[in-house]
């Protein structure tokens, strides 16, 4: 495990693109596991920088993000397919066939799971997997639980998700109460990944994820076994990680 420490949000964000920058520059039919949320905003923005000066081309990359509401449909303003298209896939050139969220359209969670993980299947494993982490550890929408979840599955949001989450819906009731999400399986399998953290917030769990018992009841916590993990904090999250 590579821990980076960073000044800032700003700072955290340039790094962590410059990160999957040079994946892409050195892979350029890269698969990416991306995510959503405010952590993983800033690294979009450096991306799209990046793209528009030439230096980063994704025109041969594959995106496969982590997870989805149920229930919300690809125009729905919250969905996290409609965050991709505004905060990154609308502004580079990556070809819209090459772009997978899972589809919170479909109610029949069996079928919805079962072709996502079949499109991971058809590509194999990702190259890079971005993460960010919840304040109950989780990662993707694998919320704390008795086992590991391996592949894509349904979840009930924990209340601490949904308290986190509701910044963006008009009100707490408004946040769906399920997501679909890729399994932890498809999280270890990334070749490598990063994992991206900022903000007081998430001080107390970086510290308990990355230094903690690996156990289901800290979702986070696996990826200390996982063979190529970055981690980037900036002061605030990283408080309580050890020198
Ligand atoms: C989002 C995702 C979640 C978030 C986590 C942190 O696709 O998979 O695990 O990374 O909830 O969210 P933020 O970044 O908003 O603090």
């Amino acid at each position: 495990m590579k821990i980076i420490r960073a000044s800032s949000y700003q700072d955290m964000s340039r790094k962590g693109a410059n990160i999957i920058a040079a994946q892409i520059i050195m892979k350029p039919n890269s698969v990416l596991g991306l995510a959503t949320g405010g952590t993983p905003e800033g690294v979009y923005k450096h991306l799209i920088d990046q793209y528009n000066q030439g230096d980063i081309d994704f025109e041969h990359v594959t995106s496969i993000n982590l997870d989805e509401y149920v229930g919300l449909n690809h125009d729905h303003e919250q969905s996290y397919w409609y965050f991709m298209q505004k905060h990154l896939f609308e502004h580079v050139n990556i070809h819209p066939e090459n772009v997978y969220v899972p589809d919170g359209s479909n109610l029949n969670a069996d079928q919805a799971c079962q072709a996502y993980d079949y499109i991971i299947q058809r590509y194999g494993r990702i190259d890079l997997q971005l993460l960010g982490i919840g304040v109950d550890g989780h990662i993707g929408f694998n919320e704390p639980g008795d086992t590991f979840e391996l592949n894509t599955h349904k979840v009930n949001l924990q209340e601490s998700t949904i308290e986190a989450n509701k910044r963006y819906f008009a009100s707490s009731e408004d946040v769906p109460r399920e997501a679909y999400t890729m399994g932890i399986k498809t999280i270890m399998q990334a070749r490598k990944v990063l994992l991206l953290a900022s903000g007081a917030s998430k001080a107390a769990i970086m510290r308990e994820a990355l230094f903690g018992p690996v156990t289901p009841r800290v979702p986070a916590s696996i990826l200390q076994i996982h063979p190529d993990l970055t981690v980037i904090v900036d002061q605030d999250a990283g408080a309580c990680l050890p020198e």
